[in-house]
């Protein structure tokens, strides 16, 4: 029976071995597969006894099929062999957004050490989810108050005042939230957000070059963090102090501030509101639409094309 505390420090060097490859940008999959335990005994056949605890990378592509940074840049990679975790090192490499799909969609990486990666950023997704809520929330109650105050019934009117007074603090709350379940992603994304390198210059040279071409140039992706997040990370900092101080003012002085005050604030308060709305619009293009489209057109431009990948696949094989 192995000692307690030998026990303990194994578990504890276990642990920041795995947030360090976590916190790399770097493709983890491999170095969490050779971590794992390896093939399981339910697997071995007779003739195969000798693959129990094999931790050998099984080419079968799945982390390279489940890769966003290979699906935008690169396509599907149809020949057997570069089906592997080697492909990632090798294409995406600095480029990974730390989402460790490729984690999740490996067959010779155990279960616990999913989980682990599975948990790594949860408190970010939590944050995330009560931002876009909040966010959501108070961007359709302004637009209807800003349009429809003086048409529809004052009921209504008074109903969509109180969401946005309820959601209001869930989205002052939120870097509060952040710190409190991730602090070691808050201070990475502030150090992130501050710094300033060669890569960025990279990226500016790259996405102006992509403007002038008008489509004919991508535009880059230079995986986590790049000048295009960081303002945008930055401009919702900024906007939310904006939305915070005119908020209060609008809450707090209803009574006592002048009239015409009260006036101008609105007036700051729904122009910062709808910058907002079309940054975010933006964004959800990013995430959702844009995706979706590649995707779609991945499909059709596959369809039609089954036969030369055939045609591909029987040269290969000789
Ligand atoms: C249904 C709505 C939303 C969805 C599905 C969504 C999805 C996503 C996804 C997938 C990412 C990771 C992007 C990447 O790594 O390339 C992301 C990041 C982020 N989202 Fe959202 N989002 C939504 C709404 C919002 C809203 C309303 C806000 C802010 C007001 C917001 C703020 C952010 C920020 C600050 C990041 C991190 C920076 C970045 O990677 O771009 N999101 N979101
Ligand atoms: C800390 C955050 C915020 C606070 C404290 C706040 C507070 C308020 C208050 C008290 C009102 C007046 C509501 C009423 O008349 O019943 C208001 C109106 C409004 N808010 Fe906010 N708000 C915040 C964030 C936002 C955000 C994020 C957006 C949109 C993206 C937004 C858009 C609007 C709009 C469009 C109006 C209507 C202005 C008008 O009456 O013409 N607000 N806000
Ligand atoms: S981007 Fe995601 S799936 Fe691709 S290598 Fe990085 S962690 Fe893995
Ligand atoms: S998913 Fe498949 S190809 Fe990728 S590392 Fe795991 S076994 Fe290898």
């Amino acid at each position: 029976m192995p000692d307690r505390d030998v026990l303990r420090r194994q578990r504890e060097s276990l642990g920041a071995a795995m947030t360090d490859i976590l916190d790399t940008v770097h493709p983890p999959v491999a170095r969490f597969r050779l971590m794992s335990l390896g093939m399981s005994p339910a697997l071995r056949t007779e003739s195969f006894r000798d693959v129990v605890g094999d931790k050998g990378c099984l080419s079968c592509g799945n982390c390279v099929d489940a890769c966003p940074v290979m699906a935008k840049q690169f396509g599907p990679i149809v020949i057997p062999n570069m089906r592997t975790s080697m492909a990632l090192e090798h294409l995406v490499a600095d480029q990974c957004l730390r989402c460790f799909a490729c984690i999740r969609a490996c067959p010779q990486t155990d279960r616990g050490l999913k989980e682990f990666a599975l948990a790594y950023r949860r408190g970010e997704k939590v944050t995330h989810a009560l931002l876009a809520t909040a966010f959501l929330s108070l961007s359709l109650s302004g637009i209807a108050l800003f349009h429809f105050r003086e048409v529809w019934p004052e009921a209504v009117i008074g109903a969509l005042g109180l969401v946005h007074r309820i959601a209001a603090p869930a989205l002052a709350l939120t870097p509060l939230v952040y710190l409190w379940l991730d602090r070691c992603h808050f201070g990475r994304r502030l150090r992130q957000i501050a710094s300033w390198g060669r890569t960025d210059a990279e990226w500016l040279r790259q996405w102006w070059r992509a403007i002038r071409s008008r489509g004919r140039v991508s535009f880059p992706t230079f995986g986590e963090t790049h000048p295009g997040r960081k303002a945008w990370q930055l401009s919702l900092c900024a906007a939310f102090l904006v939305f915070a101080a005119t908020g209060s003012a609008l809450w707090i002085g209803e009574g006592t501030l002048g009239k015409s005050l009260i006036q101008r604030v609105t007036w700051v308060h729904a122009r910062t509101a709808m910058a907002m709305d079309v940054w975010v619009a933006i964004h959800l293009v990013r995430v959702l639409v844009r995706p979706a489209l590649q995707r779609l057109r991945r499909m059709l431009a596959l369809h039609g094309h089954e036969a030369d990948l055939l045609v591909e696949r029987a040269q290969y094989l000789g």
